[in-house]
């Protein structure tokens, strides 16, 4: 089965299966907000913003968004019609006008420099090396001069450290570690230098358990400030255009 029937196919049960937990309720929280944090760190209050989600899934990530002023334009794109339709009865049910449209990051159905945001979220880990660099590319095309790509990528150290535990479960050294690019890597891919933005730690569900939210909340911030982030799972990469 390919990519496309595979979320055709999961699309009515991914909700539940993936943030269906409390653990990944408060991941997808701090996701959320973090993303929030950094548009606001880069457009401050500017009015008419125009927001792409590539790679939208079911639209939990723009239905946050949309809590922000009402003059923000959101848009949502995915290949998954299963995925899209459930986007879309979310944007029924939202304050500011969503957006979806079905396309592929390969070729985004969007003029040049339409948006002030691109951003994805447990999309790019799925495409080889040279893919990461052919879609970055393309958000970038379509971001404005001056506007932001953001992209979610799982981390290289704390995987590194579950491939020689015992997490490798048969995979080869080239496809398990395509999900979890090293920092040469990232560079390659957003043509710079970055600085991690964690949202996720390695071991929440347990953090969780013994922390709460908010616990986890503060230990985020705590790894941000890490010399060795082996601590963080999943982060966010901006890049401005
Ligand atoms: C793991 S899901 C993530 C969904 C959502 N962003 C989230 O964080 O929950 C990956 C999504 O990317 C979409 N996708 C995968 N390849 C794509 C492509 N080439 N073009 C557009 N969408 C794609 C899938 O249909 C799916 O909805």
């Amino acid at each position: 089965m390919g990519r496309q029937e595979t979320y055709n196919a999961e699309g009515s049960s991914y909700e539940e299966e993936r943030y269906g937990t409390s653990h990944m309720q408060s991941y997808l929280e701090t996701r959320c907000q973090t993303l929030s944090d950094i548009i606001e760190r880069v457009h401050g209050k500017k009015k008419d913003l125009q927001i792409l989600e590539v790679g939208c899934g079911t639209g939990l990530t723009l239905q946050f968004l949309a809590q922000r002023d009402s003059s923000t334009k959101l848009f949502g794109m995915d290949f998954s019609e299963t995925m899209l339709r459930q986007s879309h009865e979310k944007a029924l049910q939202t304050k500011n006008r969503i957006a979806v449209t079905l396309g592929n990051a390969f070729g985004l159905p969007f003029n040049n420099h339409q948006f002030d945001v691109v951003y994805a979220t447990r999309f790019i880990h799925q495409f080889y090396h040279k893919d990461k660099k052919t879609i970055h590319q393309e958000l970038g095309r379509v971001t404005k001069k001056g506007g932001i790509v953001v992209l979610e990528f799982y981390a290289y150290g704390y995987h590194w450290l579950r491939f020689h535990t015992g997490g490798r479960k048969g995979k080869s050294w080239e496809s398990y570690f395509s999900h979890y690019p090293s920092a040469k890597e990232i560079r390659d891919i957003v043509g710079g230098t970055f600085e991690p933005i964690p949202v996720r730690l390695a071991g929440e569900r347990v953090f969780h358990k013994i922390l709460g939210k908010n616990g986890v909340q503060w230990l985020m911030k705590k790894a941000a400030h890490l010399p060795a982030s082996a601590l963080i799972d999943e982060y966010f990469v901006a890049t401005r255009i």
